[in-house]
């Protein structure tokens, strides 16, 4: 199959969405990373989905709609929900709410749950498409399973060029790191991953605590142990690095290697933002993975535990876990 490289221009857009309604893959760029789409109503767009990425079929997607009244045709909204959703959508947060018995959703798309994860993107363009596809489109991450997340089309094409049918290129992503998962059935928030919506963020429009399950626990099914890998090995909390490994650096680099000064490397952010750092992460391993090679090595500067420093961090400590 030759995989279509589509512009956002309305015409192109229209297109997207015609490939869409007959049961064909297209990856649009959203604020938090690339996604591959597909008609979450249609069993074989969905399945393509999961053969294209080579992802576990356990492993349930997200659900994104272009307008908050079509929730009550797939789940029911927890006045939490609500709370959250007037805060923060569109944007980069993901709400894990219970699933209505009669959705009309392919059940791959929740794995068989009873509960359903929803997000309203705020990217331009994914809003156009799913405004001119007119319903629910199933959106995992536009990388093989277990890889780093695309965040620019090109990007997308290393990864699944030939095995879906178009992709629209909306140049890079704003925020660069996956959305906030919050479980939002019950009355209080549960944090299933860390995202695009920094947990203080969340606390301050709840003005209660967020319960985190951080660590190693798999809370989200898809929270797999290693994942966001490049080909080589990570190491974390590094303060230097050895002369075999590409250095990665968080705020301003002091001396990244034994060997070299002013030092040479990547950084995360020289001006120790995290919000920067975020939207660089994934072109950073990218192109850690690039300079590496397969059997590289990479070390990373610590990056503080806060803000959206809890989810670089977590992508970083799966992308370092060992291989299963
Ligand atoms: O920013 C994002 O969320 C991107 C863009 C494309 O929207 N999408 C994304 O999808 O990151 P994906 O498939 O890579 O991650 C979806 C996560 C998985 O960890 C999955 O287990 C979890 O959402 N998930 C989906 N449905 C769930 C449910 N009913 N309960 C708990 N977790 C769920
Ligand atoms: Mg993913």
């Amino acid at each position: 199959m030759e995989t279509r490289l589509l512009t956002s221009h309305s015409d192109d857009l229209v297109q997207a969405a015609g490939i869409l309604s007959a049961g064909g893959l297209v990856a649009m760029p959203t604020e938090t990373v690339y996604g591959l789409a597909a008609d979450a109503t249609n069993d074989s767009a969905v399945a393509r989905i999961f053969d294209a990425k080579g992802r576990p079929r356990f492993n349930p997607l997200i659900v994104h709609l272009g307008d908050v009244a079509q929730i009550d045709s797939f789940a029911r909204m927890t006045p939490l929900a609500r709370q959250l959703a007037q805060a923060f959508w569109p944007g980069p947060l993901t709400l894990v709410l219970p699933l209505t018995p009669d959705a009309a959703l392919s059940p791959l798309v929740t794995a068989g749950l009873d509960s359903v994860a929803i997000r309203l993107p705020a990217h331009p363009i994914a809003r156009a498409v799913l405004a001119a596809f007119g319903g629910p489109l199933a959106a995992p991450s536009a990388n093989p399973s277990g890889r780093i997340s695309p965040v620019s089309a090109t990007h997308v094409l290393d990864g699944l060029a030939g095995r879906i049918d178009a992709v629209i290129d909306g140049g890079h992503c704003a925020v660069g790191l996956e959305s906030t998962i919050v479980d939002a059935r019950g009355e209080h928030p549960r944090l299933l991953r860390a995202g695009g919506v920094a947990c203080e963020a969340l606390e301050a429009a709840l003005g209660q605590p967020v319960q985190s399950h951080a660590g190693d626990q798999i809370t989200a099914p898809g929270q797999m142990r290693s994942h966001y890998a490049p080909r080589g090995t990570i190491r974390l909390n590094a303060d230097t690095a050895e002369a075999d490994e590409i250095w990665v650096g968080f705020g301003p680099d002091t001396g990244s290697r034994k060997d070299q000064r002013p030092p040479k490397g990547l950084n995360l952010s020289e001006a120790g933002d995290l919000t920067e750092a975020a939207a660089r992460l994934f072109h950073i391993l990218h192109d850690a993975d690039a300079l590496a090679g397969p059997e590289g090595k990479i070390a990373f500067a610590p990056v503080p535990e806060m803000g959206l420093g809890r989810a670089i961090n977590d992508r970083l400590r799966r992308a370092a876990a060992p291989r299963s």
